[in-house]
């Protein structure tokens, strides 16, 4: 029963216009470090190496009781609860942190920064505050700032809490999708690192087995797969297990994507099909496109600049074929009353990462 609830949940999702998929796709983020200013990624270093050893010691420490400081490695395992203080040593420091606690303008976060350090608050943090924190000096020449690598330091901390084993997430099923050449991470993130984790489909049931190739757990990540095909598609689960207490993680839907890398796909269309003068008409400029690749729009018509029309851009997933989920992106251009200066050539440019496509339609007048 449960099931069947979760996966028409998941389903609805899939149908559902921009806003909540939106949302679905800033979850996914949620476990990655942003850096700020700039918004450069800080990779992490796995396996372990020596702490500090890498590239001099490490100025980020953690403010115990009583104003002690312990300098921080690559993770940091600690309870949630107290307050949570880190402090970065210089007079021009910047920081990033796992992404949420901005997406939701957290104010349990604050940063102060003082002529020889800045010192990072995390008040009352929690087991969903589990990710990477960084800082690294700021280093200018004339206005411009950037940061300085070789004084960069991160370190992963871990909020250990046995009634959240896994890291909280805002919604309960997650869509992880599948391209072939290209790993793929079910994001079921542990609180504490020592947890044994293992990765299960729902139906039929089956443990998929790790090992160091294929399927690998981090951690800091979740399950890598590390060429995934369609026969990894369906509904699964983690399961964590420390000594004493299991748990399940919420349900991740892996969905399969097989649409060749390229500039859009672009279909245009004018609607009703014969236009007269006076007539309100739509053109709709269609993408079929990966679910995760932006298209923007741009138009050129022969009323442009000279006559208020209105353009409205949207985007939904549709499932195609078996097991296939493409994103069909549209931007509908509308113009009510047609007159003489609207007939002529519409032309649409849609653009995504790999390029840009262009179509155009010639409207005549019918009268
Ligand atoms: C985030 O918080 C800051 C300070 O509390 C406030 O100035 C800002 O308007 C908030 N932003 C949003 C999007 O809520
Ligand atoms: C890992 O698992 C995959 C699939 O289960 C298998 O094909 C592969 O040979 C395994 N590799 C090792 C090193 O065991
Ligand atoms: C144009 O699109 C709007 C909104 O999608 C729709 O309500 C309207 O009926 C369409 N008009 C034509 C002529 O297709
Ligand atoms: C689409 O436009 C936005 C804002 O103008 C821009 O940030 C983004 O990079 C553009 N994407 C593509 C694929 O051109």
């Amino acid at each position: 029963m449960k099931l069947w609830i979760m996966l028409s949940l998941g389903m609805l999702c899939l149908e559902l216009q921009n806003g909540s998929c939106q949302q679905l796709k800033k979850r996914k983020d949620i476990g990655d470090n942003r850096i700020r200013p700039g918004s450069k990624r800080v990779k992490l270093r796995y396996p372990i190496v020596k702490e500090g050893a890498v590239k001099g010691q490490s100025l980020l420490t953690q403010v115990l009781d009583k104003g002690r400081l312990i300098r921080l490695g690559q993770t940091t395992t600690t309870n949630p609860g107290k307050p949570f203080e880190l402090r970065c040593k210089g007079n021009a420091i910047g920081w990033s942190y796992p992404t949420y606690l901005d997406t939701y303008n957290d104010s349990r976060l604050s940063i102060k920064h003082s002529d020889k350090y800045s010192q990072l608050t995390l008040i009352s943090p929690s087991a969903a505050d589990t990710g990477a924190y960084s800082c690294w000096v700021i280093l200018c020449d004339g206005t411009e700032c950037d940061r300085d690598q070789d004084r960069t330091y991160v370190s992963y901390i871990y909020f250990t809490d046995n009634d959240n084993l896994f890291v909280p997430s805002a919604i309960h099923f997650e869509i992880v999708y599948l391209r072939p050449n290209q790993p793929a991470v079910v994001p079921c993130r542990v609180t504490n690192p020592r947890a044994k984790v293992s990765l299960h489909r729902e139906v039929p049931p089956e443990e998929i087995e790790t090992n160091n190739t294929l399927v690998t757990y981090d951690p800091t990540k979740g399950f890598v797969l590390q060429n995934p095909s369609k026969k990894h598609q369906g509904v699964f689960y983690c399961k964590a297990e420390t000594s004493g207490t299991s748990q399940i993680s919420t349900k991740y839907q892996l969905l399969y994507v097989e649409v060749p890398k390229g500039p859009p796909y672009v279909s245009l269309k004018v609607s009703p099909e014969f236009v007269r003068g006076g007539d309100n008409i739509n053109v709709t400029c269609a993408v079929l496109g990966e679910p995760e690749e932006d298209v923007n729009f741009s138009w050129i018509y022969p009323g442009q600049d000279q006559r208020p029309v209105h353009t409205h851009t949207s985007w939904r997933l549709v499932k195609r074929g078996t097991g296939h989920t493409t994103r069909m992106s549209k931007s509908i251009l509308t113009i009510e009353d047609m007159e003489t200066i609207d007939f002529g050539k519409y032309i649409c440019k849609a653009k995504n990462s790999h390029g840009e496509t262009i179509v155009v339609t010639n409207i005549i007048s019918k009268n």
